[in-house]
């Protein structure tokens, strides 16, 4: 702990203080009165058909914000920009990895929405029907999903770098009728085959309609009667489609994450709270002004996408950029020529990708001029204070301060982060709860002491907070409310507060790994590996990875008739790929003869992740069933 804070600390420089958004601590003091707070977001950020009774209304462990109040999501990031002379703005410049170019203006980007939104209405898409996307970055991505909140029918992204068979168990929970999807895309200068994948994931499903953007120009079947290319049914459509007024607490999209357990959850988000809480984040954490050229490189298939790109950012009139491709393709310093191109102001991207381009080497971002650069962020992993430093020197070259925001799928929004124009940073620490937002750090005796190691627990209702999980209520409550009670939300890291109050996030807790800032659960890549015929047992632990913080490491007990070799471990490297995505690849298999476990029959993880570790002492092992498979364990680690 005292290695931690005794570090350096950064003030905002004067000059970015100077002309901040929020300059001074009062923020937190207004926050006080959370409720207050929030309601004066609403006012200020969003425009309503009607406004709420009630700001907030709690039945434990369900919330509702800004009761009955009446809007739509779609005219908030689209006519309203046009209707007040913003119009000729640009929304984004997409860059496709061949180096296309597409940039469209507010009132461009409203034109597509509208068009698709009229395409779906013509194709029988009704209110509160779910409408499943499957995309890569391609403009069509927030296209689809600003055409489906237009009319009111709630969104479900399936990233599209997951497997066929991680799109069809989404498509099935979310009762989807219709996808749409792609023929290919460009990574590393690759077409992959989009269309087959996706087909393969919904064979069998009644699907009403699959609508398939032409991106790639790939030759791929299309199904007589279901298949529909974008170009065809977006023809002749009228740039009008009247927004549906929906209610505060209508859903707006679901965004399945890993948990606990071997099936991804269906993270539900709400219309109000959801757009008051991206929209205010956006605007004080990355301080967006109007001449800023905002660049955040996650894939709008996760809930950083969705929060900051798609809403976030188009609920403030704010310029995005939208890159297609990988970080290295052609070179090295893609990143930083479109920087330098685009004269980007901020950068929001993730520790992995900082480590990535760290060992990289200073060589590929200095030589391009990155002096357009005022702010930076990062998100999805906790930040090591040498990336940290990197970041800082090289990329921000000392005078861009950096918004650590700690943030999860199920907040929708930024929750333990710096205000750049405040607050004083501490390499490698989130800093502090949002204003409006109360955190603590606990564990079943209460409130840990300062330096001390415990559960981070937010205490206070914010509004972009999850609504529930779909068709799971019991889970819901298990995953996040059972543990501290109703009202203590469970987020499954792990924190530590200092002296000075800062929040230093540990990572997750227990059975979800982080690899390269993407969740994955322990037994989703377990009930993989026992999918394989070959495969009797399996238990997955995280192990520690230079560039992408943590990778899956398999222990596996084959069936009798199965012999342990290389091919074997490769395929089912390869089958766990096939199954959920390649993040979710192990980094290696150990094929062993039991796992050590207790007498209830529960696999130690403690015991497996401390062995992947390499280390000597694994802990107490006297609860064990079978303790000898420990050493046996060790011996063939060391082989
Ligand atoms: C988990 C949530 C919402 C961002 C994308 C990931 C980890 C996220 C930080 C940070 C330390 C972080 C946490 C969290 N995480 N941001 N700034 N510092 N850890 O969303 O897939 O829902 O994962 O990402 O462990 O629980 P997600």
């Amino acid at each position: 702990m005292k290695e931690l804070t005794e570090k350096k600390v950064f003030p905002p420089p004067a000059d970015f203080q100077q002309k901040a958004r929020i300059k001074s601590n009062d923020v937190y003091e207004e926050g006080k009165d959370y409720k207050k707070f929030w309601e004066a977001r609403a006012n200020e950020m969003i425009d309503w058909y009607e406004k709420w009774d009630k700001v907030l209304e709690v039945d434990e462990p369900y919330y509702k914000w800004f009761v009955n109040g009446k809007l739509n999501a779609s005219y908030n990031c689209l006519d309203r920009w046009i209707e007040s002379g913003k119009g000729n703005k640009l929304a984004y410049i997409w860059e496709g990895e061949n180096g296309e170019v597409r940039k469209f203006t507010y009132k461009q980007l409203y034109e597509e929405v509208n068009k698709f939104a009229n395409a779906l209405k013509s194709m029988g898409v009704k209110k509160g029907d779910i409408i499943s996307i499957y995309l890569p970055m391609i403009p069509e991505l927030p296209i689809a999903m600003l055409a489906a909140a237009r009319i009111g029918a709630p969104h479900s992204v399936v990233f599209a770098g997951f497997s066929a068979e991680a799109l069809r168990s989404r498509v099935e929970d979310a009762g989807s009728k219709y996808l749409i999807t792609c023929d290919g895309y460009y990574r590393r200068g690759k077409i992959l085959n989009h269309k087959e994948k996706s087909d393969e994931g919904i064979e069998g499903l009644d699907l009403k309609k699959v609508i398939v953007v032409k991106r790639a120009g790939n030759d791929v079947p299309m199904k007589e009667g279901r298949d529909v290319w974008w170009d065809d049914v977006i023809e002749g459509k009228s740039t009008k489609c009247e927004p549906a007024v929906m209610d505060a607490e209508d859903l707006l999209f679901l965004m399945y994450t890993s948990g606990t357990t071997g099936k991804p959850k269906g993270v539900m988000h709400t219309t109000a709270g959801y757009m008051v809480g991206t929209a205010t984040t956006m605007k004080w954490v990355f301080d967006v002004k109007d001449d800023d050229v905002y660049w955040c490189t996650a894939d709008i298939g996760w809930i950083t996408g969705h929060s900051y790109i798609v809403y976030g950012p188009l609920a403030n009139n704010v310029t995005s950029i939208i890159y297609e491709g990988a970080p290295d393709y052609p070179s090295k310093d893609r990143w930083w020529e479109i920087i330098e191109k685009y004269k980007v102001t901020i950068l929001y991207t993730a520790p992995t990708a900082i480590r990535l381009a760290m060992k990289w080497g200073e060589e590929w971002p200095n030589k391009h001029d990155l002096s357009s650069l005022r702010l930076l962020g990062t998100v999805g992993e906790p930040i090591n204070p040498e990336a940290w430093l990197w970041y800082y020197n090289v990329i921000g070259k000392k005078h861009c301060p950096i918004v650590d925001t700690w943030w999860m799928t199920e907040t929708g929004m930024h929750i333990i982060t710096p205000l750049p124009g405040v607050t004083k940073l501490k390499p490698g620490s989130a800093t502090f709860p949002f204003p409006g937002i109360k955190a603590e750090v606990r564990d079943e005796h209460g409130i840990c002491k300062t330096g001390e190691k415990g559960d981070l627990v937010i205490t206070t209702p914010w509004p972009a907070m999850l609504r529930g999980l779909y068709n799971a209520h019991d889970k819901y409550i298990e995953e996040y409310w059972s543990k501290y009670g109703f009202g203590k939300f469970f987020t499954g890291d792990g924190a530590i507060v200092d002296e000075d109050g800062y929040f230093w996030l540990l990572g997750r807790l227990g059975d979800v790994l982080n690899v390269a800032g993407h969740r994955l659960g322990t037994a989703e890549v377990e009930s993989a590996l026992v999918s394989h015929e070959s495969v009797a047992e399996a238990a997955v632990v995280g192990i520690p990875d230079e560039i992408k913080g943590q990778v899956p490491f398999a222990y596996v007990v084959l069936r009798q008739d199965a012999k342990p070799s290389d091919e074997l471990k490769k395929e089912l490297i390869k089958h766990v790929s096939k199954v959920i995505g390649p993040t979710a690849r192990p980094s290696d298999i150990l094929f062993v003869e039991d796992l050590p476990k207790t007498r209830s029959g529960k696999i130690m993880r403690r015991i497996l992740k401390k062995l992947a570790e390499g280390s000597k002492d694994v802990g107490d092992i006297t609860t064990l069933r079978n303790p000898e498979i420990v050493e046996e364990i060790k011996n063939s680690l060391q082989r």
